[in-house]
């Protein structure tokens, strides 16, 4: 017993000594089973949240990588951010990220924060169907313009040939738009009314896009491509053939690297950079 409370004092005594030299340490957070916690508990009270949170890395990682700047209310250039972007109207998820900075301190990015968060919010609404891993790593970036966001984002009244353009400009091939357009099982249904609370996280788009159910343009464009459309009826027929190519795009999409700004950093704030914290 005597050597446990040693062990223990021992442990606590590097840990106050670790933190005193620069702040939280890895070694006392466990970062991924804590985002993990939260993003579940936060679905399990607002099922909303969770295709918010899966929306945010496709809109984090298109505009200058994966980089926060999706989060970023401010910056050193006082331009207008990307939340203020008409392509990003509707954009959620911001305080459940606030709330998981705040118990992971200032050791993770916010970057790194939105793609665990995405990617825990895909396994939980699918059931654990779908599971991926991805690195961590990322550092926060101090550019953020909702301008380069509108001009960057596909729009949902593109045309076939313009959301292939868009995907290709990242390196994503066709199919991955299809494969990634599934993602729309989730958050709204062909009436514009949010249907996350019932929505599953699976191939049920494609269902729903061949039977003329979906929403947007973007969506139902891709039917009137030969090679998309045949893509779509192979995922509505095969649904772990779906679940297992959205967990690869997903980390495809997750891994997208930071670009365009002069400084890189790890944020204390997720919404400002650490040159305009206290303004
Ligand atoms: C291919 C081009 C895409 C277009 C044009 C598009 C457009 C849109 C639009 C207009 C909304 C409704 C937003 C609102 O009013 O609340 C939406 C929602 C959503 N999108 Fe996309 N999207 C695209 C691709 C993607 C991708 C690649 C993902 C994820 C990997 C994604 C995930 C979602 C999710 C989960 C929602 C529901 C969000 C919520 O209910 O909070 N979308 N999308």
């Amino acid at each position: 017993m005597a050597k446990v409370n040693t062990g223990a004092a021992l442990l606590s005594l590097c840990l106050l000594l670790a933190r005193s030299a620069g702040g939280t340490t890895a070694a006392d957070v466990d970062v991924e089973g804590t985002v993990r916690t939260e993003v579940e508990n936060a679905i399990k009270s607002n099922p909303g949240v969770g295709a918010a949170l899966i929306r945010l890395v496709f809109h984090d990682c298109w505009v200058n990588g994966c980089d926060g700047s999706v989060l970023l209310d401010q910056t050193p250039s006082g331009s207008n951010t990307e939340k203020k972007a008409i392509n990003n109207i509707g954009l959620d998820g911001f305080s459940l990220i606030d709330t998981i900075k705040s118990k992971l301190g200032n050791n993770v990015s916010c970057a790194d924060i939105v793609v665990f968060a995405g990617r825990d919010a895909a396994r939980y609404l699918s059931g654990g169907k779908i599971a991926y891993s991805v690195p961590s790593g990322r550092k926060d970036g101090i550019v953020s313009s909702a301008a380069a966001a509108d001009a960057i984002l596909p729009h949902s009244t593109f045309e076939f040939q313009q959301l292939k353009d868009n995907f290709a400009k990242k390196n994503f091939t066709q199919e991955e738009l299809v494969i990634l357009s599934g993602a729309h099982s989730i958050g709204y249904d062909t009436t514009g009314v949010n249907t996350a609370a019932k929505g599953a996280l699976d191939n049920s788009y494609y269902h729903a896009n061949l039977q003329n159910r979906v929403l947007f343009k973007s969506d139902w464009v891709m039917r009137t491509d030969i090679k998309a459309g045949g893509d779509m009826a192979e995922y509505m027929n095969n649904a772990t053939k779906w679940n297992n190519d959205f967990a690869a795009t997903m980390v495809k999409l997750s891994k997208l690297p930071a670009e365009g700004s002069t400084h890189y950093e790890i944020r204390k704030n997720c919404r400002v950079t650490n040159q305009n914290q206290g303004f």
